[in-house]
């Protein structure tokens, strides 16, 4: 039997926390599981507790370039088998009767052809509310498969219908509409999942409450940037953004809110990671102001500093004139600009890939850019694109040199001295 695969929707109530267990309750039953959460339901459940549970990407961002290139919003529908939103929100309901696509939750709903499940949650009195009647009955209309929320007191204090039903009671409807057994037995005690490495050493890993970033958001850039000559050629560099990669999911693994704003590269995204993929530095920019307020940010990217001043149209052509001219100009300095901003991060680390006096250079970088930190490495080996990294912290009481480690192990270590800073 071909495994079963659903695509869990989850829209921003009280009851989203339930999403997390129907989840474990689902992949015990053998069922697959992949999470798109709305804007507003990462405000309730974090996606590193949902990454966690589905051990894959989290999907928020319909304009999210490598989302949309590589697993599109169509392409998320077609690996699915049914679609399941849990909790349903009045909002959502409400959207779906309309027929309105304005993020990526809607758009896949809008677009599928598959079957659908809403499992709605609300306060008693948006339940009884003739609008979400009438959008009900739309949907039901439509084909949408409807479970009744539960009747009791509900987080709002009031009492009636609207409370999420339990997760095994939805997990069993589930099974039964893809036609996959349920086997009752598996729905008592704790996960079988399998935790990433570093999570297994944590006391209980769907608890991410104890972890020494928990809460804190941390913005972190990554690889190279691309900038465009002309449609076809490019000027970039040799950054393989592992270390960047390796940083962001050490922070997750601590429980921070992680945004990573990569260059292009061809890395997996860690688990529980929002990332947003970008080609040039003028793209990088605009994605790190957005993703303020952050409490932390990591510029590891190795931002190219010049871009062509004209990119012409069309590609340039051999036009036996002789060599064009390159003519450049200076990209901003996106660390500078985050140390001048009115909503700075409270600790702003840059870093500094040097191949001579590397001391000397980070000490000076760190005053000319108004950051925090300068995490100096020596790029006169193999550092790019290779497995190891050797640092010097750089900060204002001195320096401090670690000697050459794994890029994931330097990684934890840098987090470690982070997490003991803001605490
Ligand atoms: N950086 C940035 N924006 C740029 C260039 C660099 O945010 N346009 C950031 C990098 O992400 C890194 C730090 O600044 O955190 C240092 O980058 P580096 O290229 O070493 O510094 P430069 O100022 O370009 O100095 P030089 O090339 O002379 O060494």
């Amino acid at each position: 039997m071909t495994e079963k695969r659903i695509l869990l929707i989850v829209t921003g109530g009280i009851a989203a926390y339930k999403a997390l267990e129907l989840v474990r309750l689902l992949k015990r039953q053998g069922i697959a599981v992949r999470a798109v959460m709305t804007q507003s339901a990462t405000e309730f459940v974090t996606p590193l507790s949902m990454g966690v549970m589905t051990e894959d990407q989290v999907y928020g961002d319909m304009f999210d370039l490598k989302e949309e290139r590589e697993i599109g919003h169509i392409q998320l529908s077609r690996q699915a088998d049914l679609i399941v939103i849990c909790p349903a929100t009045a909002n959502i309901l409400a959207k779906m009767a309309a027929g309105i696509a304005d993020d990526l939750a809607t758009t896949i709903l809008l677009a599928t052809d598959k079957p659908v499940l809403a499992v709605p949650a609300m306060n008693v009195r948006m339940w009884q509310h003739p609008a979400t009647r009438r959008n009900l009955a739309q949907l039901k209309a439509d084909g949408v498969t409807v479970m009744d929320p539960d009747e009791g007191a509900m987080a709002c204090g009031e009492f009636g219908p609207g409370r999420l039903p339990e997760p095994p009671a939805v997990a069993e409807r589930i099974c039964a509409m893809l036609g996959h057994g349920f086997d009752a037995t598996l729905t008592a005690g704790r996960a079988s999942t399998s935790a990433p490495a570093a999570l297994e050493s944590q006391p209980d890993f769907a608890d991410i409450t104890h972890r020494p970033l928990f809460s804190k958001r941390i913005m972190v850039t990554a690889g190279p940037t691309y900038e465009a000559i002309d449609p076809v050629r490019y000027i970039a560099n040799r950054s393989s953004g592992r270390q960047g990669f390796a940083i962001a999911a050490a922070a997750a693994e601590m429980g921070a809110e992680v945004t990573l704003i990569a260059g292009p590269v061809h890395l997996v995204t860690p688990p529980g990671v929002i990332r947003i993929d970008v080609e040039n530095a003028l793209e990088m920019q605009a994605e790190v102001e957005k993703a303020l307020p952050t409490d932390v940010a990591i510029l590891v990217a190795a931002v190219a500093d010049w871009r062509a001043a004209d990119v012409p149209q069309q590609k340039i052509k051999k036009d036996g004139k002789g060599i064009p001219p390159l003519i450049l100009t200076e990209n901003p300095d996106i660390l500078a600009s985050l140390a001048a901003h009115k909503q700075r991060p409270k600790l702003l680390i840059g870093f500094a890939a040097e191949t001579e006096k590397i001391i000397e250079h980070a000490t000076a970088k760190l005053a000319k850019k108004g950051c925090d930190w300068i995490v100096a490495n020596d790029v006169s080996g193999d550092v790019m694109g290779g497995d190891n990294n050797a640092f010097h912290v750089v900060t204002r009481n001195g320096v401090e040199s670690w000697p050459d480690s794994p890029k994931d192990v330097i990684a934890r270590k840098l987090m470690e001295k982070i997490a003991d800073e803001i605490a």
